[in-house]
């Protein structure tokens, strides 16, 4: 079964790609990864309070400025807490090079516009083929409006995409109010693909302790239909690719992402959880499902269930809405 897609403009012999996490941190895992035929990989981020806060401590190291940035840095997460810092995520990117035939697409995490972002071209330099711009921001300012924090996404993409030659997606989280807006927005500054969606890690709270409680859920398959919702609402209105993140388990999780316009199908929960043999499983599910349901290719598959010719997504969506409601007994 002819499974291949083009996800950023790189031809891939299938849509199934490891998703920005640890598991590429080390080489055995990748390659593992690699041989249960991941057809790219993406490495976890490196964020910009780590390039920010290398670049304060360079600069007051050469301007004796010591202690002017204190109250700044107290802000940021202590460096001591990332798993790579900048130089050794350079370092990541190459061997991987070295290790891997498949491409490597690496992540930037951040919020603001600023020169940390030059740091895209250092990746790019060191062999990377695509950049993930993930866009993790909690908007907390009341005095803050949403076409704000939408046109700072915008210019940072703009940054970037100003600085390489590789492709760029953008890995957005579901929580803006005109989404579809703001996805044509960034197609429209040159993203070459959309990841949908980031994942917040909701903190709950320890009641005796009075203290925040950080813990990190995987996700299960309950998570893709907000993600299929959205895939099926811009596929084939945006020139960008698409690729699904979040709450993709199984072959049919996968299948029904590609059918609402998934170019890229990225997988960590399941990863983690069952071993990089997933992916194979995934994949060979895939292949069996087309088949039996007698689909000459994944491409034919592809975005069949996009909303692009209902006439009216948003009466669409309130009519489902109503008679979901009503049909409660
Ligand atoms: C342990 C762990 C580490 C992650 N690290 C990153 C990261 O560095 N950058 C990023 O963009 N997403 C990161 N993610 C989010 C994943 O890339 C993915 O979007 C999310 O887990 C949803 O996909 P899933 O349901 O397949 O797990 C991480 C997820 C996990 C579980």
């Amino acid at each position: 079964m002819d499974l291949s897609t083009t996800y950023l403009g790189l031809r891939l012999p299938h849509p199934l790609v490891p998703g920005a996490s640890p598991m590429a941190d080390d080489l055995d895992t990748a390659r593992r990864l690699e041989d249960a035929g991941a057809a790219a990989i993406v490495i976890r981020s490196l964020f910009e309070e780590q390039i920010v806060a290398e670049q304060m401590a360079a600069f007051r190291h050469t301007e004796e400025h010591a202690g002017s940035f204190a109250e700044a840095l107290s802000y940021f997460p202590d460096t001591n807490v990332f798993a790579l810092g900048p130089d050794e995520y350079l370092e990541r990117i190459r061997l991987l090079k070295e290790a891997l035939r498949v491409p490597v697409i690496a992540s930037l995490n951040g919020t603001t516009r600023g020169g940390w972002l030059d740091f895209s071209t250092r990746m790019q330099d060191a062999g990377a083929d695509a950049l993930e711009l993930n866009v993790y921001y909690v908007a907390t300012d009341p005095a803050e409006v949403s076409a704000q924090v939408e046109a700072r996404v915008v210019e940072m993409l703009q940054a970037v995409k100003g600085a390489l030659r590789i492709p760029v997606a953008v890995k957005l989280s579901p929580y803006y109010s005109a989404l579809a807006h703001l996805a044509g927005e960034i197609d429209r500054a040159g993203a070459d693909g959309l990841v949908l969606f980031n994942r917040f890690y909701q903190p709950d709270i320890d009641v005796e302790a009075l203290e925040v409680e950080r813990r990190l859920h995987l996700s299960d398959s309950s998570e893709l239909p907000l993600r299929l919702r959205w895939l099926a609402i811009l596929s084939g209105r945006i020139g960008a690719s698409l690729a699904v993140t979040g709450g993709v388990h199984t072959a049919l999780d996968a299948v029904k992402a590609v059918m609402c316009g998934a170019h890229a199908v990225q997988m960590v929960s399941a990863l983690l959880l069952h071993g990089p043999g997933r992916l194979r499983d995934v994949r060979e599910g895939m292949a069996r499902w087309l088949e039996e349901h007698e689909y000459e290719s994944l491409e034919q598959m592809q975005g069949s269930m996009s909303l692009l010719r209902c006439p009216d997504p948003t009466a669409y969506e309130r009519t489902n809405y109503v008679e979901l409601l009503h049909s409660w007994r």
